[in-house]
């Protein structure tokens, strides 16, 4: 309705209650204050945190909500404006003719941010104001970023961050600081008393990348240089995916070599998933308190697609759905987000929906085998369980008592694992919220669960530098592995390393 419409209709409405009660507002404007400033306003350091803040959700790169209109991810193009208002959203040195202050203000419709999110408080909508009256001026700071410099972890550091148990279920792939190494199945016949077989689970190899060099030209003698953070499987157990800091290594799983490194990532990879049919292969990362980062590679290792600036934060989990069309995503900004993928290489994908429930970092997430339901687990303790199509929480799954870690979708079940700072592994049921089962004896902070298509094998990771491995079933703790290399000194001689 046009305002002068909608002013006569208020002023005629507020006539006709003189008699009553007269109507309150839902959304009066917000009011501006005196900031008693000395110093100019520096888009910088004052603005571009509010719009971080509370509009990039919508606002940013080809992905945002409003379809791409309005892009505010830069200082250029917040001053270009969107397609519908262009140079009217912001007017140097106007504030009250430019329609982001006004909409911000809730003065003019649409507001801003929509009346859903949290609105800006005075002090920030009067630094915008000030900011536009004083002639809207680019940034004069630049946020630098640290420097980094790449060393070995420190030799005690040694906690499991990724554990990957490969399909056949045969094999489990564990991290161990900046090393991976590989443990394998092992059945013990039945004794000759009748008792039951015994399963065991014994270190077989450990992945080194051979032109690995420290700093300072060394041989690394790991896998990375620095803490190896995720693992994942190709669904033909063929290639193991790891990632680290700014790097990410596909290893021809068989031989244990690399096949391709991948470099360039902002910071850690703390989350590598693969498409079920294998043929892409997503990561997530990015530095703390910027943007989040996931890239989507062909198997080979190739760039096939991003998520361009889809988080304000690191990114910790991602899960592609079932029918390989959709990326789902979490991170430290407590969103999970869903992304259309293109079928063509180099398209950016497409901002689809985003659950907003978490009141802490978002560390994983998964879908239901029917594509249906998507849970997600994070630092608030929670276990969430969501209705993919509706966008709405189903249900809340409480009983970790410290953050959780990480999220495991068992084969083409509705059962998922979680991981968790409790020192526990548990299993769920997305679809009727039950606590399946519980897998205790780790000491620690656990990291990392994953299990067999079947969900025979459970294992996990843990800030012992311990490999866990459970017989998923029963929930019996069957393995706690380590490399030969750190099994505590025992009598008996120690058994060399199979060499591959
Ligand atoms: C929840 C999503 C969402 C958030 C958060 C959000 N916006 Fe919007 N914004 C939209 C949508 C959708 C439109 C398109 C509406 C229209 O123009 O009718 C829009 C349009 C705009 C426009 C108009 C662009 C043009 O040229 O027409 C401006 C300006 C704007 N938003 C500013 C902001 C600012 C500033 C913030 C943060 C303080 C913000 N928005 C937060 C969804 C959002």
């Amino acid at each position: 309705m046009p305002r002068f419409i909608a002013l006569a209709a208020a002023a005629l409405a507020a006539h006709a209650l003189t008699a009553q009660e007269p109507k309150k507002d839902e959304f009066p404007p917000i009011p501006t204050v005196d900031l008693k400033r000395s110093a100019p306003v520096e888009y910088g350091a004052d603005i571009a945190p509010i719009f971080e803040k509370k509009c990039f959700v919508c606002h940013t790169g080809n992905v945002a909500a409003d379809n791409g209109k309005y892009d505010m991810s830069t200082y250029e193009k917040v001053m270009k404006g969107g397609a519908k208002r262009g140079a009217k959203v912001v007017v140097p040195g106007k504030s009250g003719d430019s329609f982001l202050f006004l909409s911000c203000a809730r003065q003019v419709k649409p507001m801003m941010p929509p009346k859903t999110e949290e609105p800006l408080t005075s002090r920030e909508l009067s630094l915008v104001k000030l900011w536009i009256d004083e002639g809207a001026k680019a940034p004069t700071t630049v946020r630098v970023k640290e420097k980094v410099v790449v060393n070995l972890p420190p030799a005690l550091v040694k906690p499991v961050r990724a554990v990957a148990v490969a399909p056949d279920g045969k094999t489990v792939a564990a991290s161990r600081g900046n090393q991976i190494h590989v443990f394998e199945a092992k059945t013990e016949p039945a004794d000759k008393k009748g008792g039951p077989e015994k399963k065991d689970w014994v270190f077989a190899r450990t992945l080194l990348d051979p032109q690995l060099k420290t700093p300072d030209g060394k041989a690394a003698k790991a896998a990375h240089v620095s803490l190896v953070e995720s693992l994942a499987f190709s669904p033909d157990g063929k290639t193991l995916a790891s990632g680290s800091f700014q790097e990410l290594t596909l290893w021809d799983f068989e031989k244990g070599e690399p096949r391709a490194r991948v470099g360039g990532f902002a910071d850690k990879v703390t989350a590598v998933a693969y498409s079920a049919d294998g043929k892409y292969l997503g990561t997530g990362g990015g530095a703390p308190t910027e943007d989040g980062e996931v890239r989507v590679f062909t198997a080979d290792g190739k760039p096939f697609s991003e998520v361009k600036s889809g988080h304000s934060d690191t990114v910790f989990g991602l899960a592609f759905s079932p029918d390989g069309k959709l990326l789902a995503t979490c991170g430290a900004d407590k969103f999970v987000k869903v992304w259309e993928l293109s079928a063509e290489a180099g398209k950016a994908a497409k901002f689809v929906k985003s659950f907003e429930g978490h009141t802490h970092h978002v560390m994983g997430v998964g879908w239901t085998p029917d594509g249906k339901k998507i849970a997600s687990c994070g630092a608030d303790n929670f276990v969430k369980v969501w209705d993919y199509e509706k966008g709405e929480k189903l249900r809340d799954m409480q009983g970790h008592q410290k953050q959780v870690t990480n999220l495991f979708f068992v084969g083409k079940t509705p059962q998922f694992l979680t991981a968790s700072g409790d020192a526990t592994v548990r299993m769920w049921n997305a679809d009727n919220g039950g606590n399946v089962r519980q897998f205790p004896g780790a000491p620690d902070f656990v990291y990392a669960v994953s299990a067999s298509p079947d969900g025979a094998v459970v294992a996990s990771g843990c800030e012992d530098g311990v490999l866990r491995v459970y017989n998923g079933t029963s929930g019996a703790l069957v393995k706690a592995a380590l490399p030969p290399d750190a099994e505590p000194k025992k009598d008996e001689p120690k058994t060399e390393p199979k060499k591959k």
